[in-house]
């Protein structure tokens, strides 16, 4: 399963978080920096990614790399962010550089970590990130570093592990905020529309969807046709219930259209958002109902990791550790209920994972009446 290079006897390890942040962070730094230290190996965390070792004069005297003591990892598993920074612009992979001319280009900074984390003596790192940083995994780990991957993200679209830390407390938290609006809305007879993060999958919507009984559910892997919204609506208005919960995924398109971006920033990918008040708006035309929109956005990565994230991040941490003590390389730690197993970064990279349209949880929502307004079938 690794990759064979010359691994010499691990005395320093280092770790980063990139990307966007997820509940369980601090979780899986705690594991590493204990599981590391419980070897006799020095542990360091590199600060905003791996702005720390690209830009450590902006970390004055404290450094982009810091050393991890126990200290520093005391009681911090419950809590939401990560103790080390992160950051989801200026790919090292295509870092944004401003030319003499004023023009930008992107370029490749790669070889800069290696080199700098060989300067400090790091033997391995445990990187910890969603898809980006994983591309970059597989590139160091090809450069020579050695690497395990943790993976890492609230949208559950990382493909060969069955669940990633984060993804539980961002259910949670839309879920509750479902709840809640079921009476506000009830009181009003509104129709309310939830637009909840998970870029081009509909995990966070579903789930959070089913769990909190929302009566439509729009996802990207399941083409909509506001229309079959708007009959749902209307038909509940004819039964007397003059509300509805529609919960969007940002990702989620209309038949033949596509996702709505908000932005495109060089160095970083296309930010996605905005289609809870496209939807909307067309709810309105269609239905003349009063439609409110809730965004949930970044609520759903901060706050407390629930109790499964925080073992799962923990249990992630701590396989890291142990992948690197069994001599492992070139791999990503994943979920394989009830265990937790390694694969080769090669294997993980590259696909997403998308919500299967047969899954039983689409299948149960439909058994429960909620529609996904399906463009291309007679199904409501
Ligand atoms: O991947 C995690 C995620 O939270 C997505 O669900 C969302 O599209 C994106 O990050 C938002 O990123 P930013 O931090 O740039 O707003």
């Amino acid at each position: 399963m690794s990759t064979k290079k010359k691994l010499k006897k691990i005395k320093r390890i280092a770790i980063s978080t990139g990307g966007g942040d997820a509940p369980g962070l601090n979780a899986v730094i705690r594991a590493v920096a204990l599981s590391g230290i419980k070897r006799g190996w020095e542990v360091y965390g590199i600060r905003d990614g791996f702005h720390g070792v690209l830009l450590p004069e902006q970390y004055h005297e404290e450094g982009g790399i810091v050393r991890m003591t126990r200290e520093k990892v005391r009681g911090i598993t419950h809590l939401g962010g990560t103790m080390l920074g992160t950051s989801n612009r200026n790919n090292p992979m295509r870092y944004p550089i401003e030319m003499p001319d004023g023009t930008i280009e992107e370029v490749d900074r790669t070889d800069e970590i290696v080199r700098a984390l060989r300067l400090h003596h790091i033997d391995a790192l445990i990187s910890v990130g969603g898809d980006g940083s994983l591309a970059i995994s597989d590139v160091l780990s090809k450069k020579g570093m050695r690497v395990i991957h943790v993976p890492k993200t609230i949208d559950n679209d990382l493909d060969k592990t069955d669940a990633t830390f984060g993804f539980d407390t961002a259910v949670g938290f839309a879920t509750e905020s479902i709840d809640r609006l079921h009476s506000t809305a009830a009181s009003h007879g509104r129709v309310m529309v939830v637009e909840v993060m998970g870029r081009y999958a509909g995990w966070i919507a579903l789930h959070a969807g089913v769990a909190g009984s929302a009566d439509a559910i729009l996802i990207p892997e399941i083409p909509y046709d506001i229309r079959k919204v708007g009959k749902k609506i209307k038909d509940r208005d004819r039964m007397s219930r003059h509300y509805t919960i529609v919960v969007v995924a940002e990702g989620a398109k209309p038949a033949g259209g596509s996702v709505t971006i908000r932005e495109h920033t060089i160095g970083k990918e296309e930010r996605l958002g905005g289609i809870g008040e496209q939807v909307a708006h067309e709810i309105r035309s269609i239905t003349d109902k009063e439609t409110r929109v809730v965004v949930l956005g970044h609520l759903l990565r901060g706050g407390t990791p629930t109790a499964l994230d925080r073992l799962r991040a923990l249990r992630f941490g701590a396989a890291a550790v142990r992948a690197l003590d069994d001599g492992q390389d070139g791999i990503m730690v994943a979920l394989d209920p009830p265990r937790v197993k390694y694969v080769p970064i090669s294997e993980a990279i590259g696909q997403m994972k998308y919500v299967p349209v047969d899954s039983d949880t689409v299948l149960t929502a439909r058994d429960l009446g909620i529609t996904f307004a399906d463009a291309d079938a007679d199904i409501d």
